[in-house]
C-alpha cells in the first residue's frame, strides 16, 4: 500500500520565497516519488479563524492555488482540492468534536498563547478567542482523519495538533470503532534538512517580520527591488567580504548547485561589490523562478481554469471522503430507520452467526420453489412456482448478488413484511 502523505496550506498572505524554499519546492519534489499518493489542500476554512476580511481570503486563495500549481504541483498526479468543497470535513469534525476533551483543547499552545497574552495585558483569560480558534486542532484533525494520511509534514509550531489528532482519532476508534480501527494514527514528518531561509534582514523570512522577498507577485521588478534591500555591511568593491555576514549568501544558495555555491563564496572572499552580488542573486533565483512566474501570471488571469482543476480535485477527494463518512455515521448511530436495526443486526451476528437465508424446495406439485427467511428465521419473501430447478436456482443466484429487489422478480413479500426489510437482509449476502 502506498504512503499518504498529506499537507495543509492555510490562505492568508502570500507565498514569499521562504514559503517556496521551505515548504512548497520539497513538497512537490516528494509528491513525485514512487508509491506516494500526496494530498494538497487549501485550508481555508483555517483562514477564516485569523481573518476576517473576505477579500484577502478570496485573493490568497487564488494566489496560493496559482503557485503551487505554477511551482509544478500535478493535479492529476495528487490530490488537489479545498477544505471548504468537502463538506464532509466540518461533519466529521463534529463527530470527532463530540469525542474530544475540552482538556485536550484547553493545553493547546496557540490557545494557551492567547491566555498568556491576556494575562500580561490585565484581559480576560478568553478575550478575544472565539471557539474557531479553541477547536483548531479538531478541525485539523478532521483534515487528516478524513483521508487516512499516514505522514503530516509540517513545521516544529504543529506537531503538537498532529499529536492531538492521533489522541482524537485513538479515542473514535475505541469508542465507535467496535474493533474496527477507522481511522489510521498519523505520524508528524518534521524535516529538519530543510533550512529556514532568512529574510532581508538577516531573521528568518517571515510575513510578522516584514522582510520577506515575494514569490512571484510583484514580477520580476518586485524581485530585484526586494533583494535591493538585503541588509548588508559597508565595504566597498575590491575589499574581502565573509559570505556569511548577510543572507544574501543563503538566499544564493538555496538556488544554486554546490559548485556554483562555492564560486560565489570564494568570489565575495576576494572582494565582490555588494551590488554585482545582488545582481548575480537575482540572476540566479530567475532562472528557477522566471519559467513559473509566467505560468502563474497566465493562471492568475485565468481563475476559472484553477476554479476547474479545484472541483476536479474536490471530486476526486470526496469519493475518498464520502464512504468513510458513511461508515462513521452508522457507527456512532446515525443510521437509516429499518425494521432490524443494523446494531441488533451486528449484536445478533455476534452471539449466533447466522443470518438471511434462501431455501431451495420441490413442492407436491412437481414445481420447484425457493423462500428467503431472515436471521430470525422470519419468512421474507416466497417464489412463484419453477417447472425447472435450475430457473429458481438463477433467480437466488441473481438477488444475491445484486442484493436488490427487482420489479419483476417472480417473488411476493410475505405478509406483514416491507421492502426495506428484505433490502437489509439482502445487504447481509455483501460479504461472500
Ligand atoms: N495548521 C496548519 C498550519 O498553520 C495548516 C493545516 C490545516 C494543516 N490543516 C492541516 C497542515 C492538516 C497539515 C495537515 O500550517
Amino acid at each position: 500500500m502506498s504512503l499518504r502523505v498529506l499537507t495543509g496550506i492555510t490562505t492568508t498572505g502570500t507565498p514569499h520565497l521562504g514559503n517556496y524554499v521551505g515548504a512548497i519546492r520539497p513538497a512537490i519534489a516528494a509528491s513525485r516519488g514512487a508509491d506516494v499518493e500526496s494530498f494538497f489542500f487549501l485550508a481555508d476554512y483555517h483562514a477564516l479563524i485569523k481573518c476576517d476580511d473576505p477579500a484577502r481570503i478570496e485573493r490568497s486563495r487564488l494566489q496560493i492555488a496559482a503557485t503551487w500549481l505554477a511551482a509544478g504541483l500535478d493535479p492529476q498526479r495528487v490530490f488537489f482540492y479545498r477544505q471548504s468543497d468537502i463538506p464532509e470535513i466540518p461533519e466529521l469534525t463534529w463527530l470527532l468534536t463530540c469525542v474530544t476533551a475540552k482538556g485536550l483543547m484547553n493545553r493547546a499552545h496557540a490557545y494557551k498563547a492567547s491566555v498568556d497574552a491576556n494575562a500580561a495585558a490585565g484581559a480576560e483569560p478568553d478575550d478575544g478567542v472565539t471557539m474557531g480558534l479553541f477547536s483548531y486542532p479538531i478541525l485539523m484533525a478532521a483534515d487528516i482523519l478524513m483521508f487516512n494520511a499516514h505522514s503530516v509534514p509540517v513545521g516544529r509550531d504543529q506537531v503538537q495538533h498532529i499529536e492531538m489528532t492521533r489522541d482524537i482519532a485513538q479515542r473514535f476508534n475505541y469508542l465507535f470503532g467496535n474493533g474496527r480501527e477507522f481511522f489510521v494514527l498519523p505520524e508528524a514528518a518534521v524535516d529538519e534538512s530543510v533550512a529556514t531561509l532568512p529574510g532581508l534582514d538577516g531573521r528568518k523570512m517571515s510575513k510578522s517580520y516584514d522582510n520577506t522577498v515575494p514569490l512571484f507577485e510583484g514580477g520580476a521588478k518586485g524581485l530585484r527591488e526586494a533583494i535591493a534591500r538585503i541588509v548588508t555591511d559597508s565595504r566597498v568593491p575590491g575589499e574581502p567580504k565573509d559570505p556569511d555576514s548577510t543572507s544574501l549568501t543563503a538566499l544564493f544558495e538555496a538556488f544554486a548547485t554546490a559548485e556554483e555555491r562555492e564560486i560565489f563564496r570564494a568570489e565575495l572572499r576576494n572582494g565582490l561589490g555588494w551590488g554585482e552580488a545582488k545582481q548575480r542573486l537575482v540572476a540566479q533565483i530567475e532562472r528557477e523562478i522566471a519559467p513559473m512566474r509566467e505560468r502563474y501570471e497566465t493562471l492568475i488571469a485565468e481563475p476559472e481554469k484553477i476554479e476547474a482543476i479545484l472541483q476536479e480535485g474536490a471530486r476526486k477527494a470526496r469519493a475518498i471522503a464520502t464512504p468513510l463518512l458513511a461508515d462513521l455515521r452508522a457507527a456512532v448511530g446515525l443510521r437509516p430507520m429499518l425494521a432490524v436495526p443494523v446494531a441488533a443486526k451486528e449484536a445478533d451476528a455476534k452471539a449466533t452467526p447466522q443470518r438471511a437465508v434462501f431455501k431451495q424446495y420441490r413442492e407436491s406439485d412437481g414445481l420447484f420453489y425457493f423462500k428467503l427467511t431472515d436471521a430470525q428465521g422470519r419468512l421474507l419473501l416466497q417464489s412463484t412456482g419453477f417447472a425447472q430447478g435450475r430457473d429458481a436456482g438463477q433467480w437466488v443466484g441473481r438477488l444475491k448478488n445484486e442484493r436488490l429487489l427487482p420489479v419483476d422478480a417472480p417473488v411476493a413479500l410475505a405478509d406483514g413484511v416491507v421492502r426495506d426489510e428484505v433490502l437489509a437482509a439482502l445487504a447481509s449476502f455483501a460479504e461472500d
